[in-house]
């Protein structure tokens, strides 16, 4: 059986980097009380095992607030501005394991709103990297999701309007956004902030899927991108298998085929990766 597997399977850059820092930060610390706020990565197993190594989860602001010692981890997400005031102010020491490319998103809304602008964000407003961003924002923000909240966007006349985006948001859906600010005249600088790591490993998916007899998708199954990978893989491969791990393998499906191909989501850990691939490939 050959077996394919994505390049761009599993941990994009910025997650890998923040994962990386917990596992340092547990090694070099014993005994530090060590928190990360959120969970690190969406992956039951990879919180598992951090738990195991003494590392907890703060999972809101007011467990933040109660906190009076120890070493906090940021994820690559990022927070709120005020969040780091906070644990300053406190004096609990914290890493910022932010993804550069979301810092720097962080770094344009702060000096764009300090210059005066009204910011615009394109993405999910639940979602903490927007969250987030919107913490760097000042006060003049919206965040936009929907064709129906760009068509209503309105901006006091003359005020220059700095529209960026969600890193992970789809950029068809940003560019249509987009062009429904930009026909309502106002004085807009756009900065296309999506990160190529999504759309790169949706792609790759797709041309393996289009030429294998079976896909498999790895992923948590809480993991928002890794069904919309197992969405794009089954749309051009009907035996497509989403599992979280080796064991949800059910190795009757792969019986009769040649070639097999292998993805991620980006919160899949490598070894979890490789343990599928070495199985599919001794085992059948
Ligand atoms: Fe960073 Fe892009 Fe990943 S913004 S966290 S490298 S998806």
């Amino acid at each position: 059986m050959e077996v394919i597997r994505a390049k761009s399977a599993g941990f994009c850059f910025g997650v890998k980097r923040a994962v990386d820092t917990v596992y340092e930060e547990a090694e070099k610390r014993p005994g530090t009380a060590i928190y990360t706020y959120g969970p690190i990565i969406h992956n039951e197993e990879v919180v598992k095992d951090l738990r195991e190594k003494g590392v907890r989860v703060i999972q809101s602001e007011e467990e933040l607030e109660e906190l009076t010692e120890g070493l906090v981890i940021i994820r690559s997400h990022g927070v709120p501005e005020r969040l780091c005031r906070k644990l300053e102010e406190k004096g609990i020491e914290y890493v910022d394991a932010t993804c550069p490319f979301v810092k720097r998103i962080h770094k344009i809304v702060q000096a764009e709103s300090a210059a005066g602008s009204r910011i615009v964000i394109i993405g999910n407003p639940s979602h903490p990297e927007v969250e987030g961003i919107r913490g760097w924002a000042g006060k003049d923000v919206d965040v936009i999701q929907t064709a129906e909240e760009a068509e209503a966007f309105q901006a006091e006349p003359g005020r220059k309007i700095c529209i960026v985006a969600q890193t992970t948001f789809n950029y068809n859906k940003f560019k249509d956004l987009v062009e429904i600010i930009l026909e309502k005249g106002y004085y807009i600088s756009v900065l296309n902030t999506i990160c190529n790591a999504t759309r790169e490993r949706q792609s790759e998916a797709a041309r393996i899927a289009e030429r294998v007899d079976a896909m498999i998708v790895i992923g948590d199954k809480n993991s928002s991108n890794t069904q919309k990978l197992f969405e794009i893989c089954r749309n051009v491969c009907n035996n497509t298998y989403y599992i979280q791990t080796l064991g949800d393998l059910d190795t009757n499906q792969l019986r009769s085929v040649e070639t097999v191909g292998i993805t991620a989501g980006a919160s899949t850990p490598n070894n979890i990766i490789e343990e599928v691939q070495n199985n599919v490939r001794i085992n059948f």
